[in-house]
């Protein structure tokens, strides 16, 4: 949330910041800045509530110059999204600046003291507070040494705060040196040639640079265009690994799709097919997970497997969970990351915990990992963000290799999370009691995924016109039952997210309990209703429904082509084992919510209110 880029180097920096920030808007959209240190006496700061595109014409119209900056894009906190609140925030006399990403839970004893002192403050933001705080303890240091002197300011300001904190921050008496420094949001530097660059992510230098240094928490970091500085807050210089970023600036385009989350949905034959890359054995007829640096014999021990994750991630957790017991026999629970870490989840040493993120930044999953960790469960990863914080805290785990996801929507990731969880219901599986026969069944299986989603995505234009036929629709509702309920949330999630609708998800049985209430004209319910041993459950829950006059979109296997006679709309998925079934049935749901939001006009890639890795409680 929020996104943080700066850089210093030869260039002119206010467009690689603009084009930085375009990347990085999916992080938070409601308004942007930046500040240029031109090597005058004072900071050119720019600041525009909206879009980028706002900000980048303020720019246009100013033309600043300066070959350093630092940049923001907000997802607001503390404050309305306007001009003012939007970041860099000065300190009161104007000569530093700062960019944050997180949350000071304590600005407002700060604020009150600090306006005790005479400080008057512009913003209703926490991160105006922390720009004052160490504005003031620049101003008090005796330091000769200027890199020096705003270093012990941002250590000496950030001890007194509480939250979390990805920062940047430069001064217009120091032109040649940005500092940053983080805790609890994420923060890399980017190695340029005679440049160098600050981001809360990679996606906004990968097209300067390919090698970066993700920082750890308690990192403060000093960049000038020749050199970097990692050092800890006690001022011993931290431990510093160069890593090469994976994917290419044109990865994380458009191409020729009209939005992100299109081009992620149809990215899903091929993410697919790299999610299990190099992971199955025909030869052993299992699965292959280096990574979760466990041995059969210790994975033979486990008793007991938590799953952590929020939103899309918990849904497919959810799968996880019906997947590893009904293949495995591991007994699984599922838990909301969030709420997780307040909990007395009962461990014990053969417990094994996962925790499902795409951003592997996200703060509760995250906070559910270390809390696994306090207690002692070997904590892995199910990852998508090589190098983000989860994938290197963890105790190992499996990157899920699905590519960026810049749509705010996660589409890819849920059936590239869902798809290591089935490895990893089989390589469980194999340890107990799968046989080889059963193994290689499920490999023949699992790689013939990708196609069946190929036939999928060739009924784009059908689920198109079902979507714009319900657009209108006061609410909807999903409806699946056993490994398809997950996919229910799903469907629903991802319909009120993008187009605003009011959707809920749950099991079909659970209809007669209360939700049938709703059930009406304009109420669309949306059956997941495979070939599997339940169909004839879900047939009848659809009478329940048809008998109430609601419309009925059905989602199930070719052939099935009896629901023709009881619904409205019939969308088809090529068969497969019922434990695969999820993969394949939310892609037309993913489909469906997309043209939805585009037949109601509303922005997709970005949706009101949200933003991507949400990195604040
Ligand atoms: C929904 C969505 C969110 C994320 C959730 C977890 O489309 O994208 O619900 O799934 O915020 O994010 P990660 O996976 O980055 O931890």
């Amino acid at each position: 949330m929020c996104g943080i880029v700066g850089y210093i180097g030869n260039r002119q920096a206010s467009s690689i910041l603009l084009d930085g920030l375009r990347r990085l808007e999916y992080r938070g959209y409601d308004s942007a800045g930046m500040a240029l240190n031109g090597g005058g006496e004072n900071l050119r700061i720019l600041k525009r509530a909206g879009r980028i595109d706002n900000l980048r014409q303020a720019v246009t119209e100013a033309n600043p110059l300066g070959t350093m900056g630092i940049s923001h894009t907000r997802w607001a906190t503390h404050g309305p999204a306007t001009d003012v609140n939007a970041h860099p925030h000065p300190d009161q006399n104007g000569k530093l600046v700062l960019v944050h990403n997180g949350v000071i839970e304590n600005y407002q004893t700060l604020r009150d003291q600090l306006t005790a002192k005479g400080h008057t403050f512009l913003s209703q933001t926490d991160t105006e507070v922390l720009s004052h705080l160490v504005g003031t303890y620049f101003d008090e240091s005796k330091e000769p040494d200027g890199t020096l002197r705003l270093v012990n300011a941002v250590k000496a300001a950030l001890a007194r705060v509480k939250g979390t904190y990805g920062i940047a921050v430069m001064h217009a008496d120091l032109p040649g040196v940005i500092v940053g420094a983080r805790l609890g949001s994420p923060l890399i530097v980017g190695l340029g040639d005679h440049e160098h660059f600050l981001a809360s992510d990679v996606s906004a230098v990968v097209a300067h640079t390919r090698d970066v240094v993700y920082l750890n928490d308690y990192d403060i970091v000093t960049i000038t265009k020749d050199r970097y500085d990692v050092q800890s807050h006690q001022g011993v210089p931290a431990e510093v690994k160069v890593s090469r970023v994976e994917f290419s600036a044109d990865d994380a385009e458009k191409g020729e799709f009209p939005h992100f989350m299109l081009k992620e949905i149809y990215e899903q034959p091929n993410s697919l097919r790299n999610a299990m890359r190099g992971r199955l054995s025909r030869d052993e007829c299992t699965a292959i997970m280096g990574g979760l640096n466990m041995s059969p014999k210790e994975l033979v021990q486990i008793d007991r497997i938590i799953l952590a994750g929020c939103g899309t991630a918990y849904h497919a957790a959810m799968v996880g969970e019906y997947l590893i017991e009904s293949l495995a026999r591991v007994p699984t629970e599922v838990e909301i990351a969030s709420e997780f870490r307040y909990r007395n989840v009962p461990a014990n040493k053969n417990t094994l915990q996962f925790v499902m993120s795409q951003s592997g930044e996200t703060i509760d999953t995250l906070a559910a990992m270390r809390e696994g960790q306090r207690k002692g469960i070997r904590c892995l990863g199910i990852v998508n963000t090589v190098g983000s914080t989860i994938a290197r805290e963890s105790d190992g785990g499996v990157y899920i290799h699905a590519g960026p996801e810049i749509g705010v929507a996660a589409t890819k990731t849920f059936t590239s999370q869902v798809t290591i969880l089935t490895l990893l219901s089989l390589l469980l599986g194999r340890i107990h009691h799968l046989s080889s026969v059963d193994g290689l069944e499920m490999i023949d299986e699992l790689e013939a995924l990708p196609d069946k989603i190929v036939q999928i995505l060739k009924q784009a234009d059908k689920i198109k016109a079902i979507a714009e036929k319900h657009c209108h629709a006061e609410g909807m509702l999903f409806m699946g039952r056993q490994m398809n309920y997950p996919v229910a949330l799903e469907g629903a999630l991802k319909m009120k997210e993008i187009s605003y609708i009011y959707a809920s998800g749950h099991p079909s049985a659970e209809l007669k309990h209360g939700v049938i209430a709703l059930v009406k004209p304009d109420m669309p319910s949306v059956f997941i209703a495979p070939d599997d041993a339940v169909f004839d459950k879900n047939v009848s829950n659809i009478e329940e429904v048809r008998a109430r006059k609601g419309p009925v979109i059905a989602v199930t296997t070719e052939g099935r082509t009896e629901l023709e006679r009881i619904t409205d709309d019939v969308i088809y998925v090529p068969d497969c084992p019922s434990y695969l079934t999820p993969i394949l049935n939310v892609v037309p749901l993913q489909l469906l919510s997309y043209y939805t939001a585009v037949a109601r006009g509303c922005d997709v890639d970005k949706p009101r209110n949200l933003a991507k890795s949400v990195t604040v409680e």
